[in-house]
């Protein structure tokens, strides 16, 4: 039965693995025009990026019925461009950043920080190369001139964009977070509970400069949270992989999924580096009171529901 059930969720992956094919083979040819007609290349890879991220939500939420609990949506303004912010617990996160980036109309115009090493993988990494996704190597010196590029198209060239980041920078594990707990400690910072330490220097070059751009107007503070049935009840921030959530056709039965959206304007961000530390260090203190809100309703035996 199960055996079956996974043919069938992997036939709906071939026709989307071609799309996905084809898309790159495209985008990796508007490359090289990039320099010539930016705002035609910025655009064309918009529509060619959500007709494929469209098909895949589609796999996930359709074909093997994703349950998405969605809190704080009425907070989203359509099309507006804003500066995304998340915790990060697995590859599968994107699934539910982009639940909410189709309801804002702005799914077309995610940006997302990828790894650098992506710009050596063949169409695959060409072709978010010529969407404009900011390929960094987390080394800001370094990053700098990449960031400038895409700096660049949202404030000179006015593009709408949601410019989404993980800011703790990696995957939440337990050890990580033991880690992130010493550090803490040892520089007077307060712990966030089921998360990391969020990293700041990115977030503050975000906000200093999209901050001069007229359409970007929002930082959207994410906060994803996972639950899997088990045999002694749901874990906690137990996500499916990736290739589960391709290849599992009734995700709803055995997974809660949960993503929770503040809107931030940003013209009341404070303006300092130091200041906007600290700003980015409360929300992760009330991110971590969220996700133990929904730990402890876990416990009760309580469902997950918009707050
Ligand atoms: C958002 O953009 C779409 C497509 O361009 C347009 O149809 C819609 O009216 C826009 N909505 C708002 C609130 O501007
Ligand atoms: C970061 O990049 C700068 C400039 O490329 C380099 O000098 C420095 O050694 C790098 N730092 C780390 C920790 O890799």
């Amino acid at each position: 039965m199960q055996l079956r059930l996974a043919l069938r969720s992997a036939l709906f992956m071939v026709p989307w693995l071609t799309h996905l094919l084809l898309a790159n083979v495209i985008l990796s040819t508007l490359l090289p025009l990039s320099a010539l007609f930016p705002d035609f290349c910025y655009t064309a890879s918009s529509y060619i990026a959500e007709s494929v991220w469209y098909g895949i939500q589609r796999v996930f939420t359709r074909v093997n019925r994703a349950d998405i609990i969605v809190s704080g949506d009425e907070n989203l303004n359509e099309n507006e461009s804003a500066i995304v912010i998340s915790n990060h617990v697995e590859w599968t996160d994107f699934y539910l950043i982009q639940e909410l980036a189709l309801r804002a109309g702005m799914l077309g115009k995610c940006r997302w920080f990828a790894k650098q090493q992506l710009k050596r993988v063949p169409f695959l990494g060409w072709g978010l190369w010529a969407m404009g996704m900011p390929l960094v190597s987390r080394n800001w010196s370094a990053d700098q001139k990449e960031m400038d590029r895409v700096f660049q198209g949202v404030v000179k060239r006015q593009w709408p964009m949601w410019l989404i980041s993980f800011t703790e920078a990696t995957r939440y594990t337990h050890a990580k977070h033991l880690e992130a707990e010493a550090w803490c400690k040892a520089h007077g910072k307060r712990v966030p509970q089921h998360t990391l330490f969020p990293r700041a220097k990115g977030f503050i070059a975000c906000c200093q400069n999209l901050a001069k751009a007229p359409q970007m107007k929002a930082v959207y503070d994410v906060t994803i949270a996972y639950a899997r049935k088990g045999i002694n009840g749901w874990q906690f921030q137990q996500p499916p992989s990736f290739a589960e959530s391709l290849l599992v056709p009734r995700l709803d039965e055995e997974w809660r999924f949960f993503v929770h959206v503040d809107r931030h304007p940003l013209e009341e961000l404070p303006r300092s580096s130091e200041e906007l530390a600290q700003w980015l260090e409360d929300r992760w203190v009330e991110k971590g009171e969220r996700l133990e809100v929904l730990r402890q309703k876990l416990v009760k035996g309580m469902p997950w529901e918009a707050a």
